[in-house]
């Protein structure tokens, strides 16, 4: 591996790697290009940026994109302070300015105007045009953008554009293998390794009903609050109504066909 890349950061938060997705993001790191990353919710995305920007010695800024969220948010605005208009950097601006990561999380949730903004800064030119100012800014040496979606929630209206998408480099997110999946939820939750592996076949089990009466999989997040509830005291089929089937439902006829599950699984 590159010498610019460290393979352990110092304090980077945990993050267990699927496979080469590391490795990808510090080549798009170092060749300048943009990351987009695809995967269901709570699956691990927004863990591995704030990995990566500390591996890679980067600030980083996140922004959780909705559907009011608009190209000031990221840019900035002129506010009023004790009589005077100061202009103040949003946090795309200021991660231009930096050379740091700015990560918009859930990108497609953001307005239309957001990709305008988003298309100097995602080819060579590297550029971040503020009209309001009049400025140009050259994106810093180190500055990097990565954006995520989940492609479960993607209706038509909102489907990122061929035009804007081609601009990333993307990796695929899935939930973790139970190999894998394992030692997060036990290091996550310092939960044993035995109860934690029955809680992620459980989160398997019910995964496996996504389609049918539910919408969205138990992510790998809840199978941690699940194993965070019960390493702390509660009881394990209380833990789990709580963290793994009350977040999927609301409607009791399916929460109790998934307790039968959780009975069947764990007894
Ligand atoms: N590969 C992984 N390594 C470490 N923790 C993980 C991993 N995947 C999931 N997690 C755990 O799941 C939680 C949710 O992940 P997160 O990154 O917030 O998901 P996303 O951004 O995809 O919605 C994290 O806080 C962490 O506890
Ligand atoms: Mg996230």
């Amino acid at each position: 591996m590159d010498g610019r890349f460290p393979t352990q950061g110092a304090q980077a938060p945990y993050y267990l790697a699927q496979g080469d997705e590391c490795q990808v993001f510090a080549a798009a790191y170092h060749a300048n290009l943009p990351l987009l990353l695809k995967g269901p919710t709570g699956c691990g995305k927004t863990r591995f940026v704030a990995h990566m920007a500390a591996r890679l010695n980067r600030p980083l800024y996140t922004v959780a994109c909705h559907d009011d969220l608009s190209a000031a948010d990221l840019i900035g605005r002129y506010l009023l302070k004790g009589g005077e208009t100061v202009w103040m950097d949003g946090p795309l601006t200021r991660a231009v300015r930096e050379g740091a990561i700015c990560y918009l999380d859930e990108v497609v949730e953001a307005r239309k105007d957001v990709a305008v903004v988003l298309h100097p800064l995602t080819d060579d030119r590297r550029m971040l045009p503020i009209d309001r100012t009049g400025e140009e800014l050259q994106a810093a040496p180190g500055f990097m953008l990565v954006a995520s979606y989940n492609p479960g929630y993607q209706n038509i209206l909102k489907t990122l554009k061929p035009s804007t998408r081609q601009r990333f480099l993307s990796v695929e997110f899935t939930f973790p293998k139970p190999a894998q999946e394992i030692p997060v939820v036990a290091q996550e939750s310092g939960l044993g390794p035995e109860q934690a592996a029955l809680l992620v076949r459980l989160g398997g089990k019910l995964r496996a009903l996504k389609g049918q009466d539910l919408e969205e999989g138990v992510s790998t997040r809840l199978v941690v609050y699940a194993a965070t509830l019960i390493a702390n005291g509660m009881d394990f089929h209380r833990a789990i109504r709580a963290a793994m089937i009350e977040p999927l439902t609301d409607d009791p006829e399916i929460r109790k066909g998934l307790m039968d599950v959780v009975v069947a699984v764990t007894g």
